[in-house]
């Protein structure tokens, strides 16, 4: 069960943009990842939850989707995310994040995955930008922007070859293929 969740938890770009996600499911999500470790027990995380297309058209224009692809500029009207949770570290109590916004992500997209939904985690960001439309105080640094929806994209996993190119690509059939490594290839002992 593990497995296939994990398998099934890619990074999706292209979503049903008509479907809604509820507050409340924003708040089940969020909820996971206050259950989740963190450095010291500290929890300096916060979060904002959007998912109104009105608060959702400030976000959209601060994020850069999808590096490799340089033909594509992101996710057309129709396909962009349904709702956004930006992950803010609170730097009053915490000047370090250490790895708790990436377990944090994780939780929270394992999550939407099991309800059905899927996401992507985005850390190329215009902060100055998205912290001037959400009027985000100063003592929280913006850390990741994840966007969720209902997926309209295909994404499979494939080998990396022996050129050891790890670039995604995507088919004529507007699949999305993401390489990763050998088992073998990555214990080192
Ligand atoms: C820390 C982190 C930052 C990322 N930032 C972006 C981003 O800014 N834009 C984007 O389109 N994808 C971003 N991604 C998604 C990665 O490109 C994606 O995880 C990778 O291509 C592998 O695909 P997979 O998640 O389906 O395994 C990010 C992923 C992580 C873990």
């Amino acid at each position: 069960m593990m497995r296939e969740l994990v398998i099934k938890n890619r990074s999706y770009r292209r979503f049903h943009q008509e479907v809604p996600i509820e507050p409340e499911t924003l708040k089940e999500l969020v909820d996971l990842a206050r259950l989740s470790a963190s450095a010291a027990n500290r929890q300096p995380l916060k979060y904002i939850l959007s998912c109104e297309p009105q608060k959702n058209a400030l976000i959209f224009p601060c994020l850069r989707w999808a590096g490799y692809l340089k033909d594509w500029p992101g996710p057309a009207e129709g396909e962009k995310p349904s709702a956004y949770i930006v992950v803010l570290g609170d730097t009053r109590i915490s000047q370090s994040f250490s790895c708790d916004h990436g377990i944090a992500a994780q939780s929270i997209l394992l999550g939407a995955t099991e309800r059905g939904l899927g996401g992507c985690i985005l850390a190329a960001v215009q902060r100055t930008k998205l912290r001037k439309v959400l009027k985000i105080p100063a003592h929280s640094e913006i850390l990741l922007v994840l966007a969720l929806g209902k997926p309209k994209e295909k994404v499979v996993l494939e080998t990396v070859g022996a050129d050891g190119d790890i670039k995604y690509w995507r088919d004529k059939d507007e699949v999305h293929h993401v390489p990763k490594r050998k088992l073998d290839d990555i214990i080192m002992g």
